[in-house]
Order: C-alpha cells, then sequence, then structure tokens
C-alpha cells in the first residue's frame, strides 16, 4: 500500500506492507525486520516495526528540494539596497536548506513589457487565433507564470518609487494576474490559485512610512498576493535610507534583524 502525502514543499510517500505477507510476523509481534526511511538530510534511517504493518520504505521526496524564486524590482542594477536585502533573504534561506534551487528574475535589468492595448488583445485572442507576434507576447508572460507556479518561496526585493511600487514590478504583477491560472472567479468570489507558498518581500524607502496611512506598498502587496492565493507574506523594512549615513545604518541593521525575525516565523 503506497500513501502520499503533500504537505506543500515535502511531500512524502510511504509504503507499507501489511501485516499478513507470509515474510512478516504476526500484528503485534516485533520481527526485527524494520523498515527503513530517508531522513531530511536524505540518509537512510532504521525505522522501528510497526505493530500490525510492515514499513518498508518512508521516502521524504527531496527530489522536491525548496524552490526559491528571487525578483529585483529596482531600476539600479548595482548598490540596490532591496535586491541586497532579497539576496540576504535566499542566502540565509539556503544556508538553512543548501539543496534548495534558485531562480533570480532581475527586472530593473530585463524589464518585462507593460500591459498594452497590443497586450491586452494578445491575452484575449483564443490561442489558435494569434499572429506570431501575439503568441511571443502571451509566451513572455506564460514564462513568468511558469516560474512562480514552480517556486515554493518568493523573494522580493521592492524600493518605494513615489509611494508606490516600481513600474517594473507593476508590469510582473500585470504579467502574473491570469484568470482561470493564477486565480479564478467562483459563485463565493475570487480564489487564488497559487497556493502553499512563503513569500518575503524587502521594502526599501528615502522616507518612513511603515504603519501609517502613507504606506501604500504593504497593504497593496499583501492583498494583491493574497488575491493569488499566497496569504503568507512576511515583509522586511529598510526605511529612512535617505535621512543621512546613520539612519541609513540604523535602517539597514533593522532589516538585518528583521531578516532573521522573519525567518523563525
Ligand atoms: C525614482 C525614485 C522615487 C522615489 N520615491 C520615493 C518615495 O516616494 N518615498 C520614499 O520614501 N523614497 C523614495 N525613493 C527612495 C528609494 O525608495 C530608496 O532610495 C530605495 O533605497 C531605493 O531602492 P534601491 O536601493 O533598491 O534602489 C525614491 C527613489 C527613486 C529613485
Amino acid at each position: 500500500m503506497v500513501f502520499r502525502f503533500d504537505f506543500g514543499m515535502v511531500k512524502v510517500t510511504l509504503t507499507v506492507t501489511a501485516a499478513l505477507s507470509p515474510d512478516l510476523s504476526p500484528a503485534g509481534e516485533s520481527h526485527g525486520d524494520s523498515g527503513t526511511r530517508k531522513s531530511h538530510a536524505g540518509r537512510e534511517e532504521q525505522s522501528e516495526p510497526l505493530p500490525g504493518f510492515h514499513v518498508k520504505a518512508i521516502n521524504h521526496t527531496k527530489d522536491v528540494a525548496m524552490k526559491i524564486l528571487q525578483i529585483n524590482s529596482s531600476a539600479r542594477a548595482e548598490n540596490s539596497h532591496s535586491t541586497r536585502l532579497a539576496t540576504t533573504l535566499v542566502e540565509r534561506l539556503r544556508a538553512a536548506q543548501p539543496q534548495a534551487t534558485l531562480t533570480v528574475r532581475d527586472l530593473g535589468r530585463t524589464p518585462h513589457p507593460m500591459l498594452d492595448e497590443a497586450a491586452l488583445q494578445a491575452l484575449f485572442s483564443p490561442a489558435e487565433q494569434r499572429t506570431p507576434e501575439q503568441a511571443a507576447r502571451v509566451a513572455q508572460d506564460d514564462a513568468l507564470i511558469a516560474e512562480i507556479q514552480a517556486a515554493d518561496v518568493l523573494v522580493l526585493g521592492v524600493p518605494m518609487y513615489n509611494f508606490g511600487v516600481p513600474a517594473q514590478l507593476k508590469n510582473w504583477i500585470d504579467a502574473i494576474s491570469r484568470a482561470q491560472v493564477t486565480f479564478r472567479y467562483t459563485a463565493n468570489g475570487p480564489e487564488g490559485l497559487l497556493t502553499g507558498k512563503k513569500v518575503y518581500i524587502a521594502l526599501t524607502r528615502g522616507g518612513l512610512y511603515r504603519n501609517t496611512p502613507n504606506d501604500s506598498q504593504t497593504p497593496y502587496l499583501k492583498t494583491f498576493f493574497g488575491f493569488l492565493g499566497m496569504t503568507d507574506v512576511q515583509f522586511v523594512y529598510a526605511e529612512g535610507l535617505a535621512m543621512g549615513p546613520e539612519a541609513e545604518q540604523d535602517a539597514l541593521a533593522s532589516a538585518l534583524s528583521q531578516i532573521e525575525q522573519a525567518l523563525l516565523a
């Protein structure tokens, strides 16, 4: 008998042979023929025989190593605080899980096209009727959707630009919001289809906005990711970066300590 349990990032396959197998002792008796299981580190470990069942194998399917998707959205290719903080988050995650894989999508270096009329026409045309140009435009969005579908953990670096998120990030948000693919509407309202993912967002600002009505980013991003089914969102803030060197250093030190807290949560 094979049981499969899906705990999101960890999938467990449990192979159980009923005690009536000729090579097994009757239920409740120790028969010394322990099953084996793979530990989280992938090592083979002996398991205790279970009364009535013989556990042949417990396979923590570590071919499902954590997949991290890092999204950078600063227009700055170098010296971006938000990218640095996102990278630090990723490094800390990978230190804890060295087998984790990483995909980096840098929206500053490789900007995604905006959602203009041509893009809308391409998206709302049936696939078989799209021109080659329209198919290519839809494929660009498809690639971003595939990245996020594959990811277990998202790590975003997000500067504040003029009280909002960078246009580069907004283009990514528009690209991955696809009805019937990443969300759908039911009789009960909207349902996000990107569930079981953890999201970390490093926010950087020149001024101070956290927990004030002028922080448009936090509620917006929380609402957006929740809409797509990602409700486990942790924010890290580096604020006051334009308020002098001392304030900048304090802000970055605070952000690093928030990262440690976020990883524990
Ligand atoms: C075009 C632009 C607009 C900005 N608008 C704001 C703003 O509205 N509020 C704010 O606190 N900081 C603002 N800043 C400061 C940035 O949020 C801050 O420098 C941040 O560190 C930039 O992120 P980065 O270091 O990842 O590039 C702005 C910076 C730029 C370049």
